[in-house]
């Protein structure tokens, strides 16, 4: 990436000088297993990605926020002391929402020129949001106060939860954490190991001797605003309120066991809550089966792991469709392939594949083709590299 060039587009648009001028960068996650159980208090093992999210920004002498973004020249201009009041733009929601969640948090937020190089393919489930978010908020904290990068190190962990609540609130997605976490949190090859009921976590190398994960895009966009994915929250919540009558102790579905669930499913006598429950409940356990076979080296088991994850998520959770299920099933033919499913919510978006390194030019080319032939339009492929989460961009990057 050349810095240089974005600091003239910059300034092609705001006019001034380099002066103030400092580069943030958040990026884009793949969730390697542990889908839908997040906002139930579950287990998740997600990945950053080197796609991201990069924002250039300068102070302004005013109490104003102007937003432009690369592939979008459109300028938005909003009032810091109004914000609620940007609730319905096109674009700019993202960016405003955490603006407005920042201040009401008590953060010192000053007005500024952000310009955004948005490089994780939006709406394609690898997290463009998060990433617009996260990225935002360590912008505007560091700006508004200038300790932060110097001095003062960033919570990190606060920010993913701010941009949390601004993705509620502003773009009326009831999202979990998973997101906003790995965005902010992530680390050069490592997953993270998240609990999300109380946000403990681990980073787990992750070294695939001989194997890669190939990111399929399905290039079926999905906004999660379409009410689908709050769908899913809500049946969750009400699965777990019948539950919970016959298991007082329990504060999250996420805690409950395997074994426990087979005992109390009879509880539950609607079978479509029943689906969702029984997903999330296995789909917990398989993500601590899959950390701990990653620590083994076993990636056969983590394949296996992964082929259950989709299959649950198509016959159980419901929110796979067409696209993610012709791309799965076409990868799982190819031979040297271990495992493969969809990632992030679903409903379009994108799968991914553990491949043996040697296959995988012929992998992208048999499931593009085959993909092309179903569905009628192209896929498309990448190497997924594992980044470092949301940061300031030192000089010496820049
Ligand atoms: C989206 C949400 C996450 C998570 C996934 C599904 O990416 O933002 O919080 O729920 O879907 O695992």
């Amino acid at each position: 990436m050349n810095y240089k060039n974005l600091i003239k587009e910059f300034l092609s648009y705001f006019g001034g000088d380099d002066k103030g001028i400092r580069i943030f960068t958040s990026p884009g996650r793949v969730n390697l297993i542990g889908e839908h159980t997040d906002y139930s208090g579950g287990y998740v093992f997600p990945a950053a990605l080197t796609l991201a999210t990069t924002v250039v920004a300068r102070p302004r002498d005013d109490r104003k926020i102007r937003l432009i973004a690369t592939d979008l020249k459109e300028m938005v201009e909003a009032d810091l002391d109004n914000l609620e009041t940007y609730k319905d733009l096109k674009w700019g929601n993202y960016q405003l929402g955490v603006a407005d969640e920042l201040q009401k948090a008590g953060y010192n937020i000053i007005g500024c020129d952000l310009m955004y190089e948005d490089k994780v393919p939006l709406g394609s489930g690898l997290s463009s949001s998060a990433a617009i978010e996260v990225a935002t908020a360590i912008a505007l904290v560091s700006l508004g106060d200038p300790e932060y990068g110097r001095s003062k190190e960033i919570d990190k962990i606060e920010m993913a939860k701010i941009s949390q609540i601004a993705e509620h609130n502003y773009v009326g997605v009831k999202c979990g954490i998973m997101d906003q976490f790995a965005s902010a949190m992530g680390k050069k090859d490592h997953a993270i190991f998240l609990n999300c009921r109380d946000l403990s976590y681990e980073l787990v190398p992750i070294r695939l001797s001989g194997y890669s994960l190939i990111i399929g895009n399905t290039n079926k966009k999905r906004s999660l605003g379409e009410g689908k994915y709050n769908e899913r929250r809500a049946e969750c919540e009400q699965g777990f309120a019948i539950l919970k009558k016959e298991m007082p102790e329990i504060s999250y579905l996420g805690e409950i066991t395997v074994w426990n669930f087979e005992n109390k499913k009879h509880l539950i006598e609607d079978d479509v809550i029943l689906k969702r429950v029984q997903h999330v409940v296995y789909e917990n356990h398989r993500v601590l089966e899959s950390v701990e076979a990653l620590k083994q080296g076993d990636l056969n088991r983590f394949g296996q792991l992964m082929n259950a994850s989709h299959d649950s998520l198509r016959d159980l959770y419901e929110v796979t469709g067409k696209e993610l299920d012709t791309m799965v099933n076409e990868a799982r033919k190819v031979d040297g392939v271990l495992g493969a499913r969809m990632t992030g919510a679903g409903f379009g978006g994108c799968t991914v594949s553990l491949v043996r390194n040697d296959m995988v030019d012929e992998f992208i080319e048999r499931v593009g083709k085959a993909y092309r032939e179903q569905i009628g339009y192209d896929a498309s492929f990448y190497i997924s590299e594992i980044g470092d989460g949301g940061r300031e961009l030192k000089f010496k990057e820049v």
